[in-house]
């Protein structure tokens, strides 16, 4: 396998295995999508990427990060993130989006507002949010209102939703973000779900809700489509969910319809030793792929096309997504292809700049 090697998933055909990662951008108003959106993603299609997800886009407005948020909420958001979408297709990449719900990561700033702080209610925030438990992130965090069973049922209902949403937008690729911390990590982890009821305490409690979401998701988002599930593969924290809770999920989220997943780490607690370095979570990716048999995506400080050609012809991965190396190069496949002597083809517009 190589970096360049077209594949697919289901009916959808990926151009190559680089993918960009999702990122917030901070820069909507009331969730919408707008020409921010469009550049900064568009760009990257431009550039290459055989896949391009946009950030987190909040199934409900109080599961946003921020007030600044993409969101996928209402009916009305569809219009403008099918502009985007169009324009992502049109020039080659398969549009993703990722839907997610912040839990007590809910309500806080962008980081050149306030460094991911809360933000009050005057400006911009809101109440209450919600966790699986009453406990913050910190305690200087908001403090969150733990779920009951029937706001767990309508999360489940606005994701479902929200793949609805994301189909009516032209998306062909939907990933649901269980990691770094946010709503989905917060049941997940035993760190932080404490509950006595049957979302809390056994491992198969505690994935109880992912598994409603995915089966919610599922059931409208069609067969003929990819569904990813990006996860922190290990909270990097003594007691805390690790890298064998992974292949477990792994094996449990196949049969319910998961095809790929994006191994991330870490962000449910404030502090956790994380031994940071090139490549530093490609081997939970390797191992989840061995060891449960699904396709995943390595993640995390890949930046050079030599090393993120060797993860795939190795088979640590199926994919590689990239997120900072990103914004530095939007056209940072365009040059990979170079480096590594593939020939890909140019956007006809940039073709005179190709030798
Ligand atoms: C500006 C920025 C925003 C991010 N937003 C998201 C997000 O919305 N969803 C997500 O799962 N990860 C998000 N991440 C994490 C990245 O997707 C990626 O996992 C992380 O940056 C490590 O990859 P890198 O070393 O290539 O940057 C964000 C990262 C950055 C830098």
């Amino acid at each position: 396998m190589n970096l360049f090697d077209s594949f697919q998933i289901r009916d959808i055909s990926f151009r190559n295995r680089i993918a960009v990662s999702p990122m917030c951008e901070y820069s909507s108003e009331d969730g919408f999508a707008n020409d921010w959106h469009l550049v900064h993603l568009g760009a990257r299609a431009v550039g290459g990427a055989g896949t391009v997800i946009t950030e987190a886009i909040a199934v409900v407005s109080e599961g946003r990060i921020s007030p600044s948020d993409l969101g996928i909420w209402k009916d009305a958001h569809v219009e403008n993130l099918a502009r985007v979408v169009r324009f992502l297709r049109q020039h080659g990449a398969v549009a993703g989006t990722q839907l997610a719900h912040a839990g007590f990561k809910a309500s806080t700033g962008a980081p050149w507002r306030n460094h991911g702080a809360p933000v009050t209610i005057a400006d911009g925030g809101w109440r209450p949010i919600y966790s699986s438990t009453a406990k913050g992130f910190t305690p200087e965090s908001i403090q969150p209102e733990a779920l009951t069973p029937e706001g767990i049922a309508r999360i489940a209902n606005a994701f479902a939703e929200g793949a609805r949403r994301s189909l009516e937008a032209g998306f062909e690729l939907v990933e649901i973000h269980g990691a770094h911390g946010y709503l989905v990590h917060q049941f997940l982890s035993p760190l932080v779900n404490t509950r006595t009821d049957q979302y809390g305490g056994s491992f198969e409690n505690r994935t109880r809700i992912l598994r409603e979401i995915i089966e919610a998701v599922r059931k409208v988002w069609p067969e003929r489509l990819p569904l990813w599930l990006r996860i922190s593969a290990s909270d990097w924290t003594e007691g805390g969910w690790t890298i064998e809770d992974s292949i477990a999920l792994a094996r449990l989220v196949k049969p319910l319809g998961i095809d790929l997943i994006d191994s991330s780490s870490g962000g449910i607690v404030p502090k956790a030793t994380i031994p940071l370095g090139p490549g530093y979570q490609t081997p939970f990716a390797e191992r989840i792929r061995r060891e449960a048999g699904i396709l995943t995506g390595a993640v995390g400080m890949i930046t050079a096309p030599e090393q993120a050609q060797h993860i795939i012809a190795t088979g640590q991965a199926d994919i590689v997504l990239l997120a900072r190396e990103l914004l530095r190069e939007p056209y940072w496949p365009l040059r990979a292809a170079y480096v590594l002597k593939q020939q890909i083809a140019w956007p006809k517009q940039y073709e005179r700049a190709r030798f």
